[in-house]
């Protein structure tokens, strides 16, 4: 399916839940958010029916974020359905690993190929801190499990903030030495939290660059992803940069998101949405409304010139 500057969407990210265990100080409020009511949410039923027909319109790739999705009941057999899905080549998962230890069996067996999990730190303390929340040891025992049923390849995504985890670059990238495991260092984005945060903590991609002077650009196989890769000499990982502020990557987005809510978001940094939540229980023809819907996809985001979404990261999966 094209849109109107003949990229070519194939790629849907799910958010299946707002809710999160954890709460990162650049993502969710100290105190959490409100349960939105269970009748504004998709069923699971509901995101199988949504996700048919948008792969029959041409999407092979799906996402599962959330929130956390691991949050979520049922999810092992929400991933089991989707990847029934004959068209769908790559299945995934966003998660900030917690649950991994507990469900990674489970989600392979059901079908996941691999997950992307966010780690901004590597100390215990430090976790706890940006997380509120969290132990460092669940992620790591999360990853660990990840890599033993075969959940790959293993992305880890580490938010770049400043004066709390410049010192710890190093240690990411060597990750990649050893380990068959990609890291990405993601540019803070101007999103909910981060909207606040992003004053003093913000920090560019290239700081990566700076600081470890071995790492050799690499040729990336998919054009629309957004991060840029690097591998250190003999590394058996990659080094991903993610700059959705420093860079625009929007000229090769595939990309396209659908809420919790069922609303079918065309960019991430856009407020207009198309309700398919509505148009599926008004029993709408919904592969007209979606192809409709896609040649509204803004040409690039206006981060430049100041224009935000209203919604949080948790609403929108990332
Ligand atoms: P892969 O398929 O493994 O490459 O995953 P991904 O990078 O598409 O997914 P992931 O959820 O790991 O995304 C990492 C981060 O990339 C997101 O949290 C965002 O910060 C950023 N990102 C992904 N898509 C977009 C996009 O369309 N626009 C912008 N500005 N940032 C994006
Ligand atoms: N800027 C950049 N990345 C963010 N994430 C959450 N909020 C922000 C933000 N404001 C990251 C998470 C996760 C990914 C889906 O998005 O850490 O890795
Ligand atoms: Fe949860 Fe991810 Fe937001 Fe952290 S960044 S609070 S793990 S949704």
């Amino acid at each position: 399916m094209k849109d109107s500057f003949e990229r070519d969407i194939n790629y849907l990210r799910i958010s299946i839940t707002d809710l999160c265990n954890l709460r990162c100080k650049y993502c969710m409020p100290e105190d959490g958010i409100n349960k939105i009511n269970h009748e504004n949410v998709l069923t699971f039923e509901e995101i199988y029916e949504i996700s048919k027909n948008l792969v029959s319109l041409g999407i092979t790739k799906i996402r599962i974020t959330g929130g956390e999705p691991l949050v979520r009941n049922g999810i092992v057999e929400l991933v089991r359905k989707i990847s029934s899905l004959d068209k769908v080549k790559d299945l995934s998962m966003t998660t900030n690993g917690i649950l991994l230890k507990k469900y990674a069996k489970d989600l392979k067996e059901a079908g996941l190929d691999r997950v992307n999990i966010s780690l901004d730190t590597l100390n215990e303390e430090k976790y706890k801190d940006i997380t509120r929340t969290g132990n460092l040891k669940d992620v790591l025992d999360g990853i660990e499990e990840a890599k033993k049923v075969g959940l790959n390849p293993i992305k880890i995504n580490v938010v770049l903030i400043d004066g709390f985890n410049i010192n710890e670059i190093e240690d990411f990238v060597y990750i990649t030495q050893a380990e068959k495991i990609d890291v990405r260092f993601i540019e803070l984005m101007p999103i909910g939290e981060g909207l606040n945060w992003n004053k003093n903590s913000y920090l560019s991609g290239n700081i990566v660059l700076e600081k470890v002077k071995e790492l050799v650009k690499v040729e990336s196989e998919d054009i629309s992803s957004p991060a840029t890769y690097y591998k250190l000499p003999n590394g058996k990982g990659r080094v991903g940069i993610i700059s959705p502020m420093s860079c625009k990557f929007c000229s090769n987005c595939n990309r396209l998101r659908l809420t919790s809510q069922g609303k079918l978001k065309l960019c991430l940094h856009s407020d207009e949405e198309i309700d398919l939540r509505k148009s599926l229980r008004d029993g709408e023809d919904l592969k007209k409304v979606i192809r409709e819907a896609i040649l509204k996809k803004p040409e690039e985001h206006q981060l430049e010139k100041g224009v935000y979404t209203n919604k949080s990261m948790f609403q929108i999966g990332g």
